[in-house]
């Protein structure tokens, strides 16, 4: 949900800041816009609805002079994607610049009082008022101290927001803070560097300092970094985040797109999360707070999260239940927060979260956590909130996500679920070191099936034809296999903008069926496993319909062979639990391929956001 960058130190601020929106762009990409100040106190900038290519272009012509600077790209919330509602917004008098990320929630109490006050406004966003505000305090009470300016203005928001404020009669200074949204800044040798996350930074340092709600920090042209609280207090140890992505981790290599590099790196992704995971105890987990008698008491688990990680979040509940047979709730986080909820005196709490920053899983995990609830969270990005307020987090390690879909986060959040799930199962006793061991040795050949997979692309190539010229297609699976059905209905709807509905297959006659016509696709989930007959019988019930059936099976199964038009082979995995992690290639796989065929933008799909940092 938006990503801003700032600047201030001894370069041209303007390249910097257009190339940290174009790494931050999966946070939002429809609009963007930047601001620079130039020595003499010069405040000028160019902001345009589009991709940040588009801003690129016109930053060219417009000669961005300065070295203090910010920029934004946009996810819309309040006000449509318009050249006037792209950020940076500015005060009555254009000498003071804000971008931000999140919502402001009283924002319409503000801006009316705003007008009153002689106030004229140049957009419909909620953020614009942050620009009034400042400039209220900056003539008023602040007198003329930029930091002062900005604390007093959010003593005056709710919601939540990270800012990031230049002012032209303060060249040198940039001022950042944030409330309920991400903000990280650094310090080097050429000057200082706020983002909303590390991703921009990798390419200029790999030390980082993580912001706390509240905390105000002055970027100085000399690389400083003051920070005060919201009491005025000197915060001297901020939280240091050490970055070890490589900035090329987030370039494209020579694939033709993000999800195309980052499906391909699933097999080393699992290698990395795998490795020294097993010790002569069973799973190592240092990451769990739990002792093993507390691990040993839980009783109960929610497993909460949204979108792919809510998927995640399924196949763990049936994994935990049968290796551990510990009774598992598996919540989206936006429902979860607005529902009553039961918990024990020993539940425990995981949140799943590749960003770490899902505003609703947060919530959720607050909320459980103040109900006394160890709260886990599996996440992806070195230095997140989830990281941070959970009492113990385990990084997947797969490496920069930048594709909108989720793809490598997904597959890798399965297996340190698996992992989670050995660990609870040897504290419940219910598995012995062996079992623990033989399951893990499973899980290390995750990797090789994947491989294999990847060299089969050419199956999902042409099961992709199959789709051309279609408007709407079924996905079905059973057991852990529905979830893969989910998964695979929610990748090509988010990529190939094709209506996708996803169903249990068993459940699929009281309903879905009621769209099957000749010709409707149908991708059926039918590895080798004990529900392969029923599934079976499923397809056959989608063919009598004349549908055209993609089934995704298991090596040699000549049956689904005989029925489907086409079938995505998967290698014979050593426990049916593990199919769903490596069938999910060719899921994501067949989505991409849809979605090229249809000529979309596979990275940047219409609409969404990475990272959702609003409710
Ligand atoms: C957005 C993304 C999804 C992601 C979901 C949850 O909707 O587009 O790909 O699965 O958020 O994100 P999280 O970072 O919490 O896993």
């Amino acid at each position: 949900m938006c990503g801003i960058v700032g600047y201030v130190g001894s370069k041209q601020a303007a390249p910097w800041l257009l190339e940290g929106l174009q790494t931050l762009e999966y946070r939002g990409y429809d609009s963007a816009g930047v601001s620079v100040v130039s020595p003499s106190g010069n405040l000028h900038g160019v902001k345009c609805a589009g991709r940040v290519a588009h801003l690129v272009e016109r930053a060219k012509v417009a000669n961005l002079n300065g070295t203090c600077g910010i920029g934004h790209t946009r996810w819309a919330t309040h006000g449509a994607p318009t050249d006037r509602n792209a950020h940076p917004h500015y005060d009555c008098s254009g000498r003071i610049a804000v971008v931000h990320n999140g919502i402001i929630e009283n924002y319409q109490v503000l801006k009316r009082q705003l007008m009153l006050d002689g106030h004229a406004f140049a957009s419909d966003t909620d953020s614009e008022v942050i620009a009034h505000l400042i400039e209220e305090a900056w003539n008023g009470p602040a007198k003329g101290d930029l930091a002062s300016a900005v604390r007093n203005a959010c003593d005056r928001l709710e919601g939540s927001w990270a800012l990031a404020v230049v002012c032209a009669d303060v060249p040198g200074e940039l001022v950042v803070t944030r409330c309920g949204s991400p903000l990280v800044v650094a310090s080097t040798d050429d000057g200082a560097y706020a983002a909303s996350d590390v991703m921009p930074l990798a390419s200029v340092t790999s030390h980082v300092l993580q912001l706390e709600d509240f905390d105000i920090a002055t970027l100085g042209s000399d690389g400083s970094i003051s920070i005060i609280d919201r009491d005025g207090r000197t915060v001297d140890h901020p939280t240091a985040i050490d970055i070890d992505w490589d900035a090329s981790a987030a370039k494209l290599g020579g694939y033709s797109d993000f999800m195309a590099k980052e499906i391909s790196e699933q097999p080393e992704a699992i290698e990395r999360l795998l490795a020294g995971r097993l010790g002569e105890h069973g799973i190592e987990m240092d990451e769990l707070t739990l002792t093993r008698a507390e691990l040993a008491a839980v009783d109960r688990v929610f497993i909460i999260a949204c979108g792919t990680s809510y998927h995640v979040g399924l196949i763990a509940k049936t994994v935990i239940e049968k290796w551990a047979r510990i009774p598992v709730s598996c919540e989206y986080a936006s429902e979860f927060n607005y529902s009553d909820v039961l918990v024990t005196n020993h539940t425990m709490c995981v949140i799943i979260t590749q960003s770490g920053e899902t505003a609703d899983t947060l919530t959720a995990a607050r909320r459980m956590r103040g109900m006394g609830c160890n709260v886990f969270a599996i996440t992806n990005v070195l230095g997140s909130t989830a990281a941070r307020e959970a009492d113990g987090a385990l990084y997947i390690q797969a490496g920069p996500e930048v594709a909108v879909a989720s793809t490598k986060a997904y597959t890798a959040q399965m297996v340190a679920a698996f992992l989670l799930a050995l660990r609870l199962a040897l504290a419940h006793e219910r598995m012995s070191i062996e079992e623990v061991q033989r399951h893990y040795e499973d899980l290390c050949q995750v990797p090789g099936l994947m491989r294999q997979v990847l060299k089969r692309r050419w199956q999902d190539k042409q099961a992709a034809r199959l789709f051309n010229g279609k408007t709407s297609a079924l996905f079905l699976g059973r057991n852990v296999n529905s979830t893969s059905a989910y998964e695979g209905a929610l990748k090509l709807k988010e990529i190939s903008y094709l209506h996708a509905e996803a169903y249990p297959a068993g459940e699929m006659k009281h309903g879905p069926i009621a769209l099957l016509e000749p010709g409707f696709p149908v991708v059926a989930i039918v590895p080798a496993d004990h529900v392969h007959d029923k599934t079976v019988s499923n397809i056959q019930e989608c063919l009598a319909r004349g549908a055209v059936v993609v089934g995704v099976a298991t090596d040699g199964d000549e049956r689904v062979a005989k029925m489907c038009q086409a079938v995505l082979w998967v290698p014979p995995c050593p426990d049916e639990l593990i199919v769903p992690v490596v069938a999910a290639l060719h899921l994501q796989l067949l989505a991409r391929y849809v979605a090229r065929d249809r000529g979309y933008d596979v990275d940047k799909p219409r609409n969404l956001a990475k990272s959702v940092t609003v409710e």
